[in-house]
């Protein structure tokens, strides 16, 4: 496996592999791996001759500069986890060498078809803009044939699948391929997060009740109608000491709008435990 740093390098590396006519998986990742991207990059691995993983906490997305600054770093520990999965090539920039100064100061432009005016999007204004200008960037850099994102961060996938498949932005792209792979979870239920590394062991027992209130909600659905299943998870949730509910929005799966009735509908949450912000959704 080798560690790039430079896009030069990288667009070295991938014209080689162009020319051979091997196809190329790319997983974006902003490390602090856990094995939840491990279950990505194991996908990309064996469906893919080359896969390329990226390292890089992205700064233009993060709207609180503390939650940047605090973000978990361990390019070893990755590299030693990327290595083992047999990744050919990880890109692991600077911020620096990703953007210009200007780039890094003016708020990236896209039409999101309103998918960045709720939930995550309307609590960290200019979030998905980052997110948008990161990977339309390591997508014109690594040109690959799939892409692989986790259904965790369910509207930046929503998002990411507008800009490819419906924006302006998507004959840029060619045919590549946004692969949605599944939540995965301990086996207490918790959702995989690089974020669940600040938490101390109490309060991850305490965050359990996430996912356990989201599955019970399932059956909650069968009977009660979406505003009083949203409003039983609120109250649920935040009825846990050390729990406090940001949001939980029941919306259509794809244009993120809020629904009637549980057909192709979504449940999206953000709680925080104590100062960690965590997020987890359910498919009704
Ligand atoms: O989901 C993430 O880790 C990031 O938002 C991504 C897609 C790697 C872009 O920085």
């Amino acid at each position: 496996m080798q560690i790039l740093t430079t896009k030069q390098e990288l667009l070295q590396q991938i014209e080689a592999c162009k020319r051979q006519g091997k196809t190329i998986g790319l997983v974006p990742t902003m490390g602090a791996l856990h094995q939840g991207h491990a279950s990505l990059v194991r996908r990309a691995v064996s469906e893919n001759d080359v896969c390329v993983v990226s390292v890089f906490v992205n700064p233009t997305q993060f709207n609180n500069k503390e939650d940047l600054i605090k973000y978990p770093r361990n390019i070893r520990r990755d590299a030693e986890l990327l290595s083992e999965i047999g990744v050919h090539f990880v890109f692991a920039p600077t911020p620096e060498e990703m953007y210009t100064e200007e780039e890094m100061n003016t708020t990236f432009c896209f039409d999101f078809a309103g998918l960045d005016q709720v939930m995550e999007g309307k609590m960290r204004p200019g979030h998905f803009n980052g997110v948008v200008q990161v990977v339309s960037r390591l997508f014109y850099l690594v040109k690959p044939d799939r892409a692989y994102f986790g259904e965790k961060d369910y509207q930046q996938l929503a998002i990411i699948h507008h800009m490819v498949e419906r924006s302006a932005l998507k004959d840029t792209f060619g045919g590549l391929q946004i692969v949605n792979c599944p939540i995965v979870r301990e086996a207490s239920g918790l959702a995989l997060s690089s974020r669940n590394e600040r938490l101390s062991e109490a309060q991850k027992a305490i965050a359990v009740n996430i996912s356990k209130t989201l599955f019970e909600s399932v059956k909650w659905a069968k009977t009660m109608s979406v505003a009083a299943v949203q409003q039983q998870v609120i109250d649920t949730i935040n009825a846990i000491d050390g729990l406090e509910v940001e949001y939980y929005e029941i919306v259509d799966q794809s244009t993120l709008l809020p629904v009637q009735d549980f057909n192709h509908a979504i449940g999206c949450v953000t709680v925080y435990c104590g100062e960690v912000r965590l997020i987890d959704n359910i498919q009704y």
